[in-house]
C-alpha cells in the first residue's frame, strides 16, 4: 500500500517486531499510545553504542569517554531542535514524562508554591499529571482545581477561564489525551494562564509523535515527553524548561554529576542542565534517542500526522459501523487514538479475544481513573495507531470485534 508521500510497506520493514506471529496470527500492534515499536536504526544505535564507545560520560578524558559524552550531548542538541528550544541547556534528560513532572512539582512546586495557591489540571490527565500535584498539595497546602470536560472529551474552556485568578500559580495540562486522543488548545491555555501570572507545564507524552512542537511559539514554561512513545528507547525522556526558571529552581536529586564542589560544610551545584542530572544517566538510551528523533524527522512529522489522520478517519468509520460499539472521545481535534466500549462486554474480555487473534489493544482505565469516573465507565478498549499501521490491519480489528460480539453477546 502506498501513501501520497510515505511508503508504508517500506516503513514496516524498518520495524523487526512487526514480523512476530502471535497466537498463530501476524501481529497487529495497536497499542502505540502505551509505547511505540522501535526501528532497526534505533536498535542498531543502542548496540553500536555498547559495542564501540560504552563509557561513563563527562568526567573521563579517555577516548571512549569523550566519544560517549559527545554522542550524549549531541542528543541534547537534537532534542533542542526538535522542540525548538532557544538554549541547549534548557533540555534536561529524565527517565520519562512521569519523572519530568515530578521534577517540576518537587523542585519548582516546593520552592515557589505556598498554602492557598491554586494548581490547575484537567479531568483528562494521566495519573502522572495528577498524583505529583496532589502530593505537593498535601505537603504545602495548595489547592488542586480541575477543568471539566464535555461528553465529547473536550475541555470546557469557559470553565477554565472562570477558574483563573490571582490565586492560580500553576497550570499543568496534557497536550494530547492518551485515553481519548483529544488535542487540547494548549496555546490558548498557556496565554490565559500567563495573563494571571501562572506558570504552565505541558505533558507532551502523547503529542510528541503526532504534532510539531515549538516551545518558543507555545511560550510554555515547561514541556515534558518520553522517547519510548516516539519510536525511541524506554526509560528516557526530556524536560524542557525556560532557562531563567530552571536557574531559579533548586536541584531535585543530589549526587554525582550535579555538583561543582562538595565539602562536608557546603556543596555548590553545577550549572544547567547538569544541576538536574544527578548520577549516571541512561547513556545508551539517550544516545539512541538521537536516532529516534532523526527517524521521525526523516519521515516528516506532517507526513506522519497526515497518514495517521487517514487511519483515524478510516478506523472511526469502520468501528462506528459495528452495532453495539460506542466511541469514547469524539473531540473535533484528535490524534489517531480510538477508545470504545461494547454493549454488555467488559473491555478486558475484548482485549483477551483480540489478543487470541494477534491484535494488541490496550484495555482498562489507561491511568486516567478520574476521567473514567467522569464518563461513568470502568474503562475502555483503545486502538492507537502509529505510522506503520495500515487500513488492512484496521479491517482485521473490525473482524476481530465482530468475533468478540459473537462469542460474548
Ligand atoms: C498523557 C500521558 N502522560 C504521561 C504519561 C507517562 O509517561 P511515562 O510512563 O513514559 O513516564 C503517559 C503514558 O502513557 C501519557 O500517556
Amino acid at each position: 500500500m502506498f501513501h501520497k508521500v510515505l511508503d508504508i510497506q517500506k516503513i514496516r520493514q524498518d520495524f523487526p517486531i512487526l514480523n512476530e506471529v502471535i497466537n498463530g496470527k501476524p501481529l497487529v500492534y495497536f497499542d502505540n499510545a502505551a509505547t511505540t515499536q522501535k526501528p532497526f536504526s534505533v536498535l542498531n544505535a543502542l548496540t553500536h553504542y555498547y559495542e564501540h564507545f560504552n563509557a561513563n560520560i563527562h568526567r573521563g578524558i579517555h577516548h571512549l569517554a569523550e566519544k560517549a559524552t559527545s554522542a550524549f550531548e549531541a542528543s541534547r542538541h537534537k532534542i533542542q531542535t526538535f522542540l525548538n528550544a532557544r538554549h541547549v541547556e534548557e533540555i534536561i534528560f529524565t527517565y520519562g514524562t512521569t519523572d519530568g513532572i515530578n521534577l517540576v512539582a518537587q523542585s519548582y512546586g516546593r520552592t515557589f508554591l505556598k498554602a492557598g495557591d491554586e494548581i490547575v489540571i484537567s479531568t483528562m490527565e494521566h495519573h502522572s499529571n495528577i498524583v505529583p500535584w496532589q502530593m505537593l498539595c498535601e505537603e504545602k497546602g495548595c489547592v488542586l482545581r480541575v477543568i471539566p470536560i464535555n461528553d465529547e472529551g473536550e475541555l470546557l474552556m469557559d470553565e477554565y477561564e472562570k477558574m483563573l485568578s490571582e490565586k492560580t500559580k500553576f497550570v499543568s495540562i496534557v497536550h494530547v489525551s492518551n485515553a481519548l486522543g483529544t488535542i487540547n488548545p494548549v496555546a490558548e491555555i498557556i496565554e490565559k494562564a500567563h495573563a494571571v501570572g501562572a506558570k504552565v507545564l505541558i505533558d507532551g507524552a502523547q503529542a510528541s509523535s503526532h504534532i510539531d512542537i515549538d516551545v518558543q511559539a507555545l511560550d510554555c514554561d515547561f514541556y515534558v515527553f518520553s522517547l519510548h512513545k516516539l519510536y525511541g528507547p524506554t526509560g528516557m525522556g526530556a524536560l524542557y524548561g525556560k532557562k531563567d526558571i530552571l536557574n531559579a529552581m533548586p536541584p531535585y536529586r543530589g549526587g554525582g554529576e550535579m555538583i561543582k564542589e562538595v565539602t562536608f560544610a557546603k556543596t555548590t551545584y553545577s550549572d544547567l542542565p547538569y544541576k538536574f542530572e544527578a548520577g549516571t544517566p541512561n547513556i545508551a538510551d539517550v544516545v539512541a534517542a538521537y536516532t529516534a528523533v532523526e527517524y521521525v524527522e526523516t519521515l516528516g512529522k506532517k507526513q506522519i500526522a497526515d497518514y495517521e489522520h487517514e487511519l483515524l478517519v478510516y478506523g472511526t468509520d469502520a468501528l462506528q459501523s459495528i452495532e453495539g460499539l460506542r466511541l469514547v472521545g469524539t473531540a473535533k481535534e484528535k490524534v489517531s487514538v480510538i477508545s470504545f466500549v461494547m454493549e454488555g462486554i467488559h473491555p478486558q474480555d475484548v482485549g483477551v479475544i483480540l489478543d487470541q487473534q494477534g491484535i494488541a489493544v490496550r484495555t482498562g482505565h489507561h491511568c486516567t481513573q478520574p476521567l473514567m469516573q467522569r464518563l461513568g465507565i470502568p474503562g475502555t478498549s483503545r486502538a492507537s495507531f502509529a505510522v506503520y499501521n495500515t487500513k488492512e490491519e484496521i479491517d482485521k480489528l473490525v473482524v476481530g470485534l465482530e468475533r468478540v460480539k459473537k462469542m460474548l453477546s
